[in-house]
């Protein structure tokens, strides 16, 4: 199979992850709720994991809080700053992720930016809306749909000169693209485990720039005469017991990325995809590509993209078709009628799984005509 999906999990790891999950499972108790060996152990390969994901997004290993994926740290982050009847500002390519927890409170929120690759436009609507005093702005750092990288840092940038606080969706971007706490000044960074960063699905981080609203009450292993949750990170979102045989693996990933070097990553990946752009417009596909694209790309077979994404599969070609649980971003493109098939390309990127997906998407166009 060639697997061309990484935007919805990196199915395909370095060996390590999977022998450091095994290991976890074997040697590691609770941490931080024992003083034997293997709570110890399990108390260490969570402190390892936290320092290495500090190093890695410039921020302190208790800013680095573990969550169960990226929507569990979003709905976190979300709570923490917005209440119900607020005003928030978004971009134009968020997910369900973002958009269902703020509806789910009641807040309203206003779309900015909804052209692809153009920063220009991103900027200036989102400079515009920021104008009408909203309580907080979420936005995605890559388009999980289309691979459009938004200009986060002009947007952050933003959102610090008028005080206006904010969260950014690291979904597909973690892994890929250099992101970084200190210098966003975000309150919040979300990001899945188990995508770029090669963990096992059920891990995600979440990056906080402050101390947040706890989603869940419970054990932190830590202050237990008191019923509140304790004031400081870590713990304070940390309820319950943590996934060490997940930030195990998690942390072996990370080893992997900062060895391999995140912009060596992100600049595979992203050539793969321009390839793949180029070559799906020469067979005749209606194709969303442009600058600032990262290692995901969209595109319009002919006929219904669900049937396609389907006989590729037949065909050996993983990927995924349809809205890509991202309407808004569907609205935006105009693709929400039709969706699309897309491409994602992971930290093996290279140019035979392009070759393989050309050869089985001309098969389909020739069977058809
Ligand atoms: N959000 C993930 C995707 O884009 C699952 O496929």
């Amino acid at each position: 199979m060639t697997y061309l999906d990484f935007g919805a999990t990196s199915l395909r790891k370095p060996r390590q992850v999977g022998e450091a999950v095994r290991w976890a499972m074997e040697h590691c108790a609770n941490p931080g709720r024992g003083g034997y060996g293997a709570a110890m152990e399990a108390a260490r390969v969570v402190f390892d994991c936290r320092e290495r994901a500090g190093k890695l997004f410039d921020c302190e290993p208790e800013q680095v809080v573990f969550t169960a994926n990226c929507t569990h740290g979003l709905n976190i982050a979300i709570r923490s700053l917005v209440q119900p009847g607020d005003r928030v500002v978004i971009s134009g390519f968020e997910h369900n992720a973002v958009t269902r927890p703020l509806h789910a409170l009641g807040a309203e929120w206003m779309v900015a930016g909804r052209k692809l690759f153009d920063w220009e436009d991103t900027l200036s609507r989102f400079e515009d809306a920021l104008k009408q005093r909203p309580k907080a702005a979420v936005f995605t750092h890559v388009s999980n749909v289309f691979g459009y990288i938004l200009p986060v840092e002009q947007m952050a940038a933003l959102c610090r000169d008028r005080g206006i606080p904010f969260i950014v969706d690291a979904a597909q971007s973690a892994g890929s693209i250099p992101v970084s706490l200190k210098k966003l000044g975000a309150e919040f960074i979300a990001m899945p485990g188990h995508k770029g960063l090669l963990g096992p699905q059920g891990t995600g981080l979440l990056l906080c720039g402050r101390e947040g609203t706890p989603l869940l009450a419970g054990g932190t292993g830590s202050d237990s005469r008191l019923q509140d949750m304790p004031e400081y990170l870590p713990e304070r979102l940390e309820a319950g017991t943590v996934n060490v045989p997940g930030i195990a693996g998690l942390s072996a990933g990370l080893d992997f990325i900062k060895r391999a070097g995140i912009e060596n990553i992100g600049l595979r990946e992203h050539r793969e995809a321009a390839r793949c752009a180029g070559d799906l417009r020469k067979l005749g596909c209606k194709v969303f590509s442009g600058p600032h694209q990262a290692g995901t790309v969209s595109f319009l077979p002919e006929g219904d993209c669900e049937e396609a994404s389907e006989a590729l599969g037949r065909r050996g070609i993983a990927l995924r078709a349809g809205l890509h649980c991202a309407p808004l971003a569907h609205e935006s493109a105009g693709t929400l009628e039709t969706g699309t098939v897309r491409v994602s390309f992971g930290w093996n990127a290279n140019a035979q799984q392009t070759r393989k997906l050309l050869t089985a998407v001309s098969k389909q166009m020739g069977q058809k005509s």
